[in-house]
């Protein structure tokens, strides 16, 4: 039978936590799947935690300077995970790498939000790597986390157009509007369990209607040769 439940999520965050918050936003309708029942962040100082703290949400800050190792950092995440009963794990801007026997433990539980159309642009700087490789279509990509960084198995992707006056910042800020959309529904669709990672890939049922069929091209036909 399928449980309707309210899935538990805990989210990891280093920073600025807009994507953070449009979790959060989403969450406040009863109807959605997912309840944000906890945020974790390595960095006292990030401001997601101010978010997290004006929906009432529990935050525990899990600082990387009081572990010796990357493990034991990762094995005081676990625990907390745990107090907090997660059953999902977003990583929504955490910018530490995890360590593989972490990755393990929540394999198929954990999803992550990269700013570029995977397998495109991993690591960091990708919208300066982006316009600097000339591609007219960017994006984002939500993804189950693996032991390889940015390489797991992709879940949505939400695509927008290069323009030819883009700075880094205007492709940035087009590119977060998208995460904002896509990360929610993303957590949304294995929450409900029409997606889960088998096999080393991205189980779909049934969530196929829900995709928007549209194909973006940039830049956009305006050439008027072509609409005689
Ligand atoms: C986002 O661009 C996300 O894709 C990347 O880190 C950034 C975090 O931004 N992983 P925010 O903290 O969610 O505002």
């Amino acid at each position: 039978m399928n449980d309707r439940r309210r899935k538990r999520v805990v989210v990891l965050i280093s920073g600025r936590g807009s994507n953070l918050n449009a979790l959060l936003h989403a969450a406040i309708d009863p109807a959605y799947p997912a309840d944000i029942a906890g945020v974790i962040s390595n960095k006292a100082a990030a401001k997601g935690l101010e978010s997290a703290a004006s929906h009432n949400v529990p935050c525990v800050v899990v600082s990387e300077d009081d572990y010796e190792t990357r493990e034991d950092h990762d094995d005081a995440i676990d625990e907390t995970l745990r107090s907090m009963k997660a059953e999902f794990v977003c990583l929504a801007g955490y910018m530490r790498l995890l360590s593989p026997a972490f990755v393990k433990k929540w394999q198929g539980r954990m999803i992550n939000i990269h700013p570029a159309l995977l397998p495109a642009f991993k690591g960091l700087n990708t919208h300066a790597r982006a316009l600097a490789s000339g591609v007219r279509i960017h994006g984002c990509t939500v993804h189950f986390v693996t032991a390889g960084m940015d390489e797991g198995p992709v879940i949505l992707q939400a695509a927008v157009p290069v323009h030819s006056k883009d700075t880094e910042e205007t492709l940035a800020e087009r590119v977060l509007k998208a995460e904002h959309l896509v990360y929610p529904r993303a957590l949304a669709m294995i929450a409900q369990g029409t997606v889960r990672m088998a096999s080393g890939q991205t189980m779909f049922t049934g969530s196929e209607e829900i995709a928007d069929p549209q194909i973006m091209i940039s830049p956009g036909m305006r050439d008027k040769a072509r609409s005689t």
